[in-house]
């Protein structure tokens, strides 16, 4: 009997390691994880070009925007979502419930539906200090998110000075194993 992988629902933002999603996917799929690729519409300008290499390589539909209603969407149930790298813009969209994006939109609904959510952002100092990103964080750990900030996440660099290639994929990887939930499906 063919034993059913974990979903590893991978969510992606516009931002400067969205370049190695393909390195954090085959390490995703070496601990065992079925992995759905999800970008946002500025996420998939930026990747538009190796789109099909991703559908190659996770064996299903890259998700950009929502499915129209009765379509299937021809993604499995997720166990767990990352939403990384998480920018500025959907930290605070997904803290504020705006659900431009589809992205944001997962993210919301897992919130409200209480399915496990880990948040890696990645952004610089400036935007860091921004007055909303601190409440955004706030708001999602509130709510049972996950987010992978400060000590023991992303620690913001100063602009200019970020380095895509070291981007800390990882910990959002042993986050999502340890938040793989046993229970109820989406
Ligand atoms: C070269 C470049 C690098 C960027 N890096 C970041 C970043 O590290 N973090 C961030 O929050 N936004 C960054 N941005 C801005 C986002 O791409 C922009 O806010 C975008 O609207 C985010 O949309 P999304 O959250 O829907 O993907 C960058 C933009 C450019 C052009």
């Amino acid at each position: 009997m063919a034993v059913m992988k974990p979903v590893l629902y991978l969510l992606v933002c516009a931002a400067p390691p969205v370049q190695f999603v393909d390195g954090v996917i085959r390490d995703a799929q070496a601990k065992g994880w079925e992995v759905c690729l999800g970008l946002t519409p500025t996420a998939a300008t930026w990747l538009e070009e190796r789109i099909p290499e991703l559908v190659e390589l996770t064996g299903r539909p890259v998700r950009i925007a929502a499915r129209r209603p009765g379509v299937d969407d021809g993604w499995p149930p997720a166990d767990v979502t990352v939403l990384a790298p998480a920018t500025l813009h959907t930290v605070n969209a997904t803290a504020l419930g705006l659900t431009l994006s589809w992205v944001a939109a997962f993210a919301c609904e897992a919130i409200g539906k209480r399915w496990p959510l880990v948040v890696l952002p990645c952004v610089n100092s400036a935007y860091a200090t921004h007055p909303q990103f601190g409440r955004s964080i706030a708001t999602l750990r509130e709510a049972g998110v996950e987010v992978l900030f400060g000590e023991g996440g992303f620690v913001p660099n100063e602009p200019g000075k970020g380095r895509p290639e070291a981007y800390p994929w990882h910990l959002a990887l042993d986050a999502a194993a340890r938040r793989r939930r046993v229970g109820e499906r989406n």
